[in-house]
């Protein structure tokens, strides 16, 4: 069974799919975090992520060790990460690490859950189960904010609103495979939804597809 899970940045993609990978006992792929690999590479390389060329070359090799670096979830590496994201040989070069995941979960594991922007639509077109998370941009930004401050540092609401919208229209207006959702995901509105609700709403659908 193969879950994939789209959505913009911060709708709650990654609960959710955590969240599932637990409750079947499937393993989890957080996709996003292997662009951001690329972006942190070329950001400590002093590589400029915004050259086409230059990302390319630095997505031939994925560094897995980047996964785990405290640097990969700042917002600096989530931009860099967007603007690799939209080379199509940089997609290519991690096409098939994301598809050999899905079809040959670790650990003998007999699902797997993958979340990202283009894993219904690109990555696993023939997935069991599509979900398609989203919520308001200001809900987003205003859970990014939060998240931030939790962690002991400085956010600015409108300087992340503003990051957000920029981060949508960059992933939705891309022309290699852009955020959109798969004509069969299930719609998942998080906007008003707290987490146990749409965990719920998830289960269910899988279930039925089970
Ligand atoms: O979900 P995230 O913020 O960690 O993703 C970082 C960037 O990577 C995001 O701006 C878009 C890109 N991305 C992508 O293009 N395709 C994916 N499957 C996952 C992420």
């Amino acid at each position: 069974m193969i879950i994939a899970i789209d959505g913009p940045a911060a709708a709650g993609k990654g609960t959710l799919a955590r969240l599932i990978a637990a409750e079947f006992d499937y393993a989890y792929l957080d996709t996003g975090a292997l662009y951001r690999a690329v972006g942190l590479a070329m950001l400590k390389a002093g590589m400029n992520p915004a050259d086409s060329d230059q990302a390319a070359a630095a997505s031939e090799k994925l560094d897995l060790s980047l996964i785990d670096d405290p640097a990969l979830r700042s917002e600096a590496v989530g931009s860099a990460a967007s603007q690799v994201a939209s080379v199509p040989t940089v997609r290519d070069n991690l096409l098939y690490f994301q598809r050999n995941f899905a079809v040959t979960p670790p650990n003998n594991k007999k699902g797997a859950v993958l979340d990202g922007r283009d894993i219904g639509t690109v990555v696993c077109p023939n997935a069991e189960v599509k979900l398609y998370v989203t919520a308001s941009p200001e809900e987003r930004a205003r859970r990014r904010t939060s998240e931030i401050q939790m962690r002991g540092e400085v956010a600015n609401y409108a300087t992340i609103l503003a990051d957000v919208k920029a981060r949508d229209a960059r992933d939705m207006a891309r022309t290699s495979a852009p955020l959109k959702p798969a004509a069969d995901a299930l719609l998942l509105d998080t906007t008003e939804l707290d987490i146990d609700a749409v965990f719920l709403r998830a289960v269910r659908f899988i279930k039925s597809k089970a």
